[in-house]
């Protein structure tokens, strides 16, 4: 189940280390993503910010949304869409199991 047609699944976290609302910025495969807890299901995005490159995985969740800690933006943390521009970030999957977070990335880009 680990690994999948062009898919490899990364572990970013303990099963206990990411608690409802929290955000990890995590390095997995050379590649930096900033990874969430909301309402009980995992997201996982892209850590840098398309407005301006801000770390996401350093910013906060509020009102379900993933809050840019540079200027505000503030992203679906499962779609990636930016609540007030067209911005999008790349999202990955996540999933949580019985020994901790994991995020599949593209095989190309690990
Ligand atoms: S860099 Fe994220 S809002 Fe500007």
């Amino acid at each position: 189940m680990s690994d999948a047609g062009d898919q490899q699944w990364h572990k970013a976290a303990e099963p206990e280390e990411l608690a409802e609302g929290g955000v990890k910025m995590c390095a997995l495969a050379g590649r930096m993503v900033a990874v969430v807890c909301h309402e009980g299901r995992y997201a996982a995005l892209d850590n840098r910010c398309p407005h301006m490159g801000g770390p996401l995985g350093q910013g906060s969740i509020e009102a379900g949304l993933l809050v840019c800690p540079w200027h505000g933006r503030e992203f679906d943390p499962f779609t990636g869409e930016c609540a007030t521009t067209t911005e999008t970030v790349e999202t990955f999957p996540a999933e949580a199991r019985e020994d901790g977070i994991y995020v599949a990335l593209q095989k190309s880009e690990a």
